[in-house]
């Protein structure tokens, strides 16, 4: 057992990382940098926005099809909005992608396609808010940022048994993270606090006999390591119902909506239907003998859960109603939908 504050948390954290640092496609790991390579701005940002409330697990294929389909933020900048939109479909949260792009050409057009290398030059970018600046300009530029997230969270909570919940206490644990940040090899160190909470402290089962934290650590020295960090308790989420309308024409075209940039799935292709409330009324885009699908889909959105009831008919017209598009059969990919209208396309063809 050691006293926190004569423990070199910082110290302690490099050395683990030095000998366990995961290695992923966008790292430059310990042993690299030490020999002087830097990382791509680029790819730090790709992977940082992407990583956001997704795994690392469910990043690494997306990542893998932006770098190699826009190896440059010059080439994203360039690239049509339906295809980023279409190679963001399944990751959710689709702002970021529109954001994404956003950024991209701010840099390429702003910067001369160079990333800014400090904080505030990061946060004056669209979609790039305080987490992903001192991600950025941590592991990009080895500035001394504090970078917080949920691994972060969660260890400090723990290093310094915090009892309080979240969300209200994350100024508290922010505090705790900015007092380890080191001068020296801060990417490094933001980078090693983050494999931590997602390889030793995790959220169930930590393993507190292999932590390079543990001599310090007030909840495992107290026993409440499993129940930390505390959350507020969140309210339910309430169920919304919807109409999907589901029509291909024998030509194998199929009647689709190009989402409004603005609000929920924003600039995504999806199938036309009602809103989505506790009883919408049937909104087809057409008059015919429309036939229901005996099967519904169930999505769940941060806010709320949703039940779709898919309608098929044929398209007999050769141009689509105002406000929507035919994609044609060789245009038409399922992987450029959001998981909800893919759920329905795949419930469709199992029919
Ligand atoms: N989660 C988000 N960004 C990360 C990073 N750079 N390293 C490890 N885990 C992460």
């Amino acid at each position: 057992m050691r006293d926190l504050q004569h423990f070199d948390v910082s110290g302690a954290l490099l050395d683990w990382y030095d000998r366990h640092a995961r290695e992923m496609p966008w790292r430059v790991g310990p042993a690299a940098r030490a020999a002087g390579t830097r990382p791509d701005p680029y790819r730090v940002w790709l992977s940082e926005v992407m990583l956001q409330q997704t795994t690392v697990a469910a990043v690494r294929d997306y990542f893998h099809r932006f770098t190699t389909r826009w190896p440059t933020v010059a080439a994203l900048a360039a690239a049509p909005d339906e295809a980023v939109m279409g190679e963001w479909a399944g990751l959710g949260y689709y702002a970021r992608a529109r954001n994404l792009l956003k950024c991209a050409r701010a840099v390429s057009e702003e910067h001369g396609g160079q990333f800014p290398d400090s904080y505030e030059g990061l946060i004056a970018l669209p979609g790039i808010g305080p987490y992903t600046a001192a991600a950025i300009a941590a592991i990009a530029f080895d500035r001394a940022e504090t970078v917080l997230d949920g691994n972060v969270e969660r260890v400090m909570a723990r290093l310094h048994d915090v009892q309080e919940p979240l969300p209200g206490v994350k100024p508290v644990l922010k505090e705790h993270a900015a007092a380890i940040t080191p001068a020296k090899r801060p990417g490094d160190h933001a980078q090693a606090v983050m494999d931590l909470g997602a390889t030793i402290c995790t959220p169930r089962s930590p393993a507190c006999g292999i932590c390079p934290l543990r001599p310090p650590c007030l909840a495992r020295q107290r026993g409440t390591a499993a129940d930390l960090p505390r959350k507020s308790p969140k309210k339910p989420k309430p169920i919304r119902h919807g109409h999907v309308y589901l029509a291909q024409h024998s030509d194998g075209g199929w009647l689709m909506e190009r989402r409004p940039d603005k609000g929920l799935l924003g600039g995504m292709l999806g199938w036309p239907g009602s809103d989505w409330s506790e009883a919408p009324a049937p909104s087809p885009p057409f008059e015919a003998q429309w036939r229901e699908l005996p099967a519904e889909v169930r999505h769940t959105f941060t806010h709320f859960h949703l039940i779709l009831r898919i309608h098929t008919a044929p398209l007999e017209v050769d141009t689509a109603p105002e406000g929507l598009v035919i994609i044609d059969k060789h245009a038409f990919r399922p992987s450029d939908l959001p998981t909800v209208m893919r759920k329905a396309f795949d419930l469709w063809r199992g029919q």
